[in-house]
């Protein structure tokens, strides 16, 4: 609070609509037919892991999903309880407090199985496991090659009550390309994996396939569960939106308003020189939070409602807005520099195509002086679904 009562917004916000996560776990859930695991690695592709976690849950996704299991201890640390499972282990990751706190554990390699088995015994404590099984992403997972021996030391440790086998999975090379025959040959194989631990008594209790965009795209892909992350987020891998919500808003606020005379070069390099004596607005926002320095004269940012340029670099701390000649813009507005594009302004998604990345790397890159606050538009007119 500042001393005259008023709530202050931080500088450079991040604002995540939680609302926004509920509704887009349900529109998930529906279209998939299955489970909704929610995808919060990357402390929730930036969005902070806890409380998307939390929204997700709440909205009635059953697990989270995480790559690392140190982002499972933290969930764990901050009281989620709900299944948990890590997937991305390296020979020095320690499973021991892994296995205490109940996080799930997908292995890659029987030497990864070997050192959760050991866990276990350490621990006290039956691990519960996944297998990740590389069915043609060939990233982790078990590979074909080494998949015989995995499976049978899988049935002999369920068998010796080492462990306890909760799920076969494998992830999507092109399941941002719903109709590509990649992505059934990818099932068939993770369903013939299933079929031989069926066949040794040691059936998993779930399967899993699809990310976000085979979720919303194939439903016949899903099995018992769908892991969805930039779904959740409220971007959709396809042309179609498929009424989800952007969660993240990015807004600063604006530091100086100024004149400049025409011929005035502008930021680093003057790349951008102004045509006309102009105003400009300095935003405390740059390259080190997040916003891409590619975009230098390719953004628009949205000042109460209208639409302005970036020009100019974008720098380390800062970017210019070109406000033109006649503004009522002053020093304290707020401007949006990307959301969730229901009143026309930019998105993620956009910016992301502007530069030729993806909006995964938009929103989990947010950083430096962002500072994350939460909002719940539930209720009376929010959350509003982009047209
Ligand atoms: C194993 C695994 N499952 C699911 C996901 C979620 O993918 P998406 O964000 O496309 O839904 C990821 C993310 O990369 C992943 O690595």
């Amino acid at each position: 609070m500042s001393t005259d009562g008023t709530t202050e917004r931080p500088p450079l916000e991040a604002t995540v609509d939680l609302a926004a996560i509920a509704h887009n776990v349900e529109v998930v859930a529906r279209r998939a037919g299955a489970a909704v695991m929610a995808v919060v690695k990357a402390d929730g592709y930036g969005h902070g892991a806890t409380q998307v976690g939390r929204a997700a849950l709440a909205a009635g996704a059953t697990d989270l999903g995480v790559a690392t299991v140190a982002e499972a201890l933290a969930l764990r640390a901050d009281g989620i309880t709900a299944p948990v499972v890590a997937w991305l282990h390296t020979p020095s990751t320690d499973f021991v407090p892994a296995v205490e706190a109940g996080v799930e554990l997908a292995v890659s390699s029987t030497r990864q199985l070997d050192r959760v088995i050991a866990a276990g015994a350490r621990a006290g404590r039956t691990a519960v496991l996944s297998v990740k099984i590389d069915t043609g992403l060939a990233r982790n997972g078990v590979g074909p090659q080494e998949w015989p021996d995995l499976r049978d030391a899988l049935a002999k440790a369920v068998a010796d009550e080492s462990i306890v086998l909760r799920a076969a999975m494998c992830h999507l090379a092109r399941g941002d390309e719903p109709e590509h025959p990649l992505n059934d040959v990818q099932a068939a194989r993770l369903d013939e994996c299933v079929r031989e631990l069926d066949h040794l008594g040691v059936p998993p209790q779930v399967v899993h396939i699809s990310n976000s965009a085979a979720a919303l795209a194939r439903p016949d892909l899903s099995r018992d569960l769908v892991r969805a992350g930039i779904a959740v987020y409220g971007t959709s891998p396809l042309p179609d939106g498929c009424g989800l919500i952007p969660a993240m808003t990015l807004s600063a606020e604006v530091s100086m308003v100024k004149k400049v005379a025409a011929g005035q070069g502008v930021s680093y390099g003057h790349t951008w020189t102004a045509p006309h004596d102009t105003t400009l607005a300095l935003l405390p926002a740059g390259y080190a939070d997040g916003v891409p320095r590619l975009l230098s004269n390719q953004l628009r940012v949205q000042i109460n409602g209208r639409s302005y340029p970036g020009v100019g670099r974008v720098c380390m701390d800062q970017m210019v807005v070109d406000l033109g000649v006649d503004t009522d813009v002053a020093e304290g507005d707020r401007a949006v520099l990307f959301g969730s594009g229901t009143d026309g302004g930019t998105t993620a998604k956009e910016w992301a195509a502007t530069i030729g990345t993806i909006d995964y790397e938009i929103v989990s890159g947010i950083r430096g002086r962002a500072q994350r606050t939460y909002v719940n538009s539930s209720g009376p007119g929010g959350p509003q679904v982009p047209a």
